[in-house]
């Protein structure tokens, strides 16, 4: 089976982590021991601002940059349906209500004319997702926010070498969120990591990561355990180094797919332009005028045919039991259409030309 993502781990991340058990330290009782802060030194860079926080999860950094930009109990959040669920996760643990705003049918990130239509009395911040990997549109949304008041949180868990105006994705936020889950364009196994240029947010980004202590036994606010380990850091900082090749092979397979794959009038193919570049985390496709069950059907002789096919996301959040239950019935007609239509194929850089090919000439021949 060719996997829909793979991590891709060499002998130098295999010798930074037997460096770090031999000589230690493991971890640091106040969030940030040299690992850590090399890392997070480094991924400041590469985000083009002036704060990282490394923290144990990507959905770790979501919680806490949600809380450190200000959303309290009672607090309306307006964030897309269409992602993974840790978005909503990290709103509602905060004590806040999400509110889900349909997309764009052309990128599948939050439309911006949904946003402005959900803005209330009791809306504090915006949460946008790069979902599949391509940046939202950072523009529209930082003007809204500004004319309401509101924070933007970007949920960038995908967009790992995305970018927007030439920027990295997730520069124009108040805070963006970063995966390094092992499914995503680099990884520590588990992991995550808040960006931020607000040296407040940041302060108390750390605070929130290590039960809100700046020293021992003296917290100054409700934190949780989110503390990245020495031995995570050492992969990242390794991981970190070679995503641009990463990504660039990506970029590569993503090309030739679409150029196999132009010619059916049956699919819509991702989209990428100079202003947003893609990170090229998911290569989705969207089978056009059919009914969820026609794409499952695919989807499912794909996988027969050892291709690792996969629909993102089949259950939009508004309709997941729990979400509808405590925040009510919503309708978003774009974000169910797609649900029904979409599918991503493997482009990561284990896959080879050869295996491109045949996973375009597989669905061709399918379709
Ligand atoms: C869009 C999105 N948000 C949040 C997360 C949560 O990240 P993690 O799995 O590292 O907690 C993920 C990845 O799993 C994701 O894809």
């Amino acid at each position: 089976m060719i996997p829909i993502n793979l991590p891709i781990i060499g002998e130098e991340e295999i010798e930074a982590v037997v460096k770090v058990m031999r000589n230690g330290p493991l971890t640091s009782a106040l969030g940030a021991g040299p690992m850590v802060t090399q890392f997070e030194k480094k991924f400041a860079e590469f985000a083009g601002v002036k704060h990282a926080v490394a923290v144990n999860t990507g959905t770790a950094a979501l919680h806490s940059a949600v809380v450190a930009a200000g959303v309290k109990q009672g607090d309306e959040v307006i964030l897309p349906s269409f992602t993974f669920v840790a978005t909503a996760e990290a709103v509602v643990m905060a004590g806040g209500e999400p509110v889900f705003a349909d997309i764009d049918p052309e990128t599948y990130n939050l439309f911006p004319d949904e946003i402005e239509k959900n803005v209330t009395k009791k809306t504090r911040a915006i949460m946008p997702v790069d979902l599949y990997g391509f940046s939202v549109d950072s523009k529209p949304i930082s003007e809204i926010a500004a004319e309401h008041d509101l924070a933007v949180v970007e949920d960038a868990a995908q967009a790992h070498g995305a970018t927007y105006a030439d920027k990295p994705a997730g520069v124009f936020a108040d805070a963006a969120c970063w995966s390094l889950y092992a499914s995503k364009n680099i990884t520590t196994g588990e992991g995550g990591v808040a960006t931020t240029d607000n040296d407040e947010i940041a302060e108390t980004l750390r605070l929130i990561r290590t039960h809100g202590e700046k020293a021992k036994y003296s917290s100054l606010m409700l934190g949780y355990n989110y503390r990245m380990s020495e031995i995570q850091a050492a992969i990242g900082l390794v991981q970190l180094g070679k995503l641009p090749t990463f990504v660039a092979k990506r970029r590569e397979n993503a090309k030739r797919l679409t150029k196999l794959l132009a010619g059916s009038d049956r699919l819509k193919l991702p989209m990428e332009s100079e202003e947003r570049k893609h990170s090229w985390y998911l290569y989705t496709v969207r089978l056009k005028n059919s009914t969820g069950n026609e794409r499952n059907k695919i989807v499912e002789e794909l996988q027969k045919k050892g291709i690792g096919a996969v629909a993102y996301y089949v259950n939009p959040v508004h309709q997941m039991p729990y979400y509808r239950e405590i925040f009510g019935e919503r309708e978003l007609p774009e974000t169910e259409k797609a649900a029904g239509q979409v599918f991503s194929l493997p482009v990561h850089p284990g896959v080879t030309e050869a295996q491109v090919d045949y996973i375009g000439k597989t669905l061709l021949d399918l379709l």
